[in-house]
């Protein structure tokens, strides 16, 4: 039995707002932003567009890749789905609904369990590992779909100019299904690795809005919103980064000249470059697309592995390995045989 990725799918919004555009009101420069992230734009959803929306759009083109593979119409393939998961930040509602019972609603979905997880800019990973034994535990589960959908726009504070350059917009898909051996070698999700250091909760935050601080709109409280300790993530994610290549490898005693691409969370190219730095790996291994996504939190990395893919840079047979990291805190990654 092998647990396998048998489509991508993404959704970004039109509207782009360069460096230069956030420069005209607030108190930065292209110059800053490039240097020290590696960002040079980010899509912005229109007023009205929730997570949900992006969801939905990014799920359908994950569906149609894997129904034109298949030679099915896409309104059949849905009705296969076990399980819809997704990751985010911003959901449509905090706490309830979920936004995946929204995305099942609207794809017409009728036998499937759906839920969110919590897990910031690891959702993907999580979402994955999930996912993938929650149909390895019984052979009559068939697909899943795995999202991570952002409208970070909404959450970030206009006003600091620390956390609002950072993020962008957007949602990624993909379809995985519970496949027999074909005696080919193993195939799809080898391993994952997922961790969490609520020690460092505080660093990455948005304190109004729940039971700790519930929000009433009035007085002197500040509106939900993004926080965060740049430099203490920064340090926690160069280290999660090192820490989850080593550990995937180790697990499966490769090295990393067996991996063909990694797809990190696009958080900074700079935390990218520091982790290559010092594990001696070639920049030219990991993909990245911040320049023009910016940071789409539990997004990034499926909106990725969809770029990638649908460019024909990951061929079956390859190896690659995603990383995610982010609050909670929370880190890990996923070693797949495309
Ligand atoms: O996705 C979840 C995970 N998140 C991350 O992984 C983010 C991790 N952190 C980072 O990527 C970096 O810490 C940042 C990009 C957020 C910040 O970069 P930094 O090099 O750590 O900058 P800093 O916060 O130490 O600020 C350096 C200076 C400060 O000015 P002073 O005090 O030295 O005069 C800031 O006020 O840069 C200033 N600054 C800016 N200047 C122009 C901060 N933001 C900006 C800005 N434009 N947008």
């Amino acid at each position: 039995m092998a647990i396998e990725i048998i489509a991508t799918g993404r959704a970004i919004p039109a509207k782009r707002l360069t460096n230069h555009d956030l420069a005209s009101r607030l108190d930065t420069t292209d110059e800053w932003i490039r240097s020290h992230t590696g960002i040079g734009a980010r899509h912005i959803a229109e007023e009205g567009v929730a997570a949900s929306d992006l969801a939905l759009e990014a799920a359908w083109n994950a569906l149609a890749m894997a129904a034109e593979q298949r030679g099915v119409t896409k309104e059949t393939l849905v009705q296969s789905l076990d399980l819809i998961i997704l990751g985010s930040t911003s959901p449509d509602y905090y706490g309830v609904p979920s936004t995946a019972c929204i995305v099942q609603d609207k794809l017409g979905v009728r036998n499937a369990a759906a839920l969110d997880i919590c897990a910031a800019c690891s959702g993907f990973i999580y979402g994955l590992e999930l996912a993938a034994g929650f149909l390895a535990l019984n052979a009559s589960r068939k697909r899943a779909l795995v999202i991570g959908a952002e409208i970070l726009s909404r959450i970030a504070d206009w006003n600091d100019r620390g956390t609002a350059v950072l993020f962008g917009d957007g949602a990624g898909a993909v379809l995985i299904e519970q496949t027999e051996p074909s005696g080919g070698g193993r195939r799809g999700l080898l391993r994952s690795m997922l961790r969490a250091d609520g020690s460092g909760a505080e660093s990455l935050i948005i304190r109004q809005g729940g039971s700790r601080n519930p929000y009433h709109g009035t007085g002197d409280e500040r509106p939900p919103r993004v926080e965060m300790d740049g430099r203490a993530v920064y340090n926690f994610a160069v280290k999660a980064l090192i820490g989850t290549i080593e550990t995937l490898l180790a697990g499966e005693n490769l090295t990393i000249h067996d991996v063909a691409r990694i797809i990190p969370h696009q958080a900074n190219a700079r935390i990218v470059q520091a982790a290559a730095k010092r594990l001696k790996i070639p920049e030219s291994k990991f993909f990245l697309n911040i320049e023009e996504y910016a940071n789409t939190s539990a997004a990034s990395i499926p909106i990725a592995l969809d770029e990638l893919n649908r460019a024909g840079g990951l061929q079956p047979g390859d190896l690659i390995m995603t990383i995610g990291f982010g609050g909670g805190l929370t880190y890990g990654g996923n070693l797949i045989v495309w």
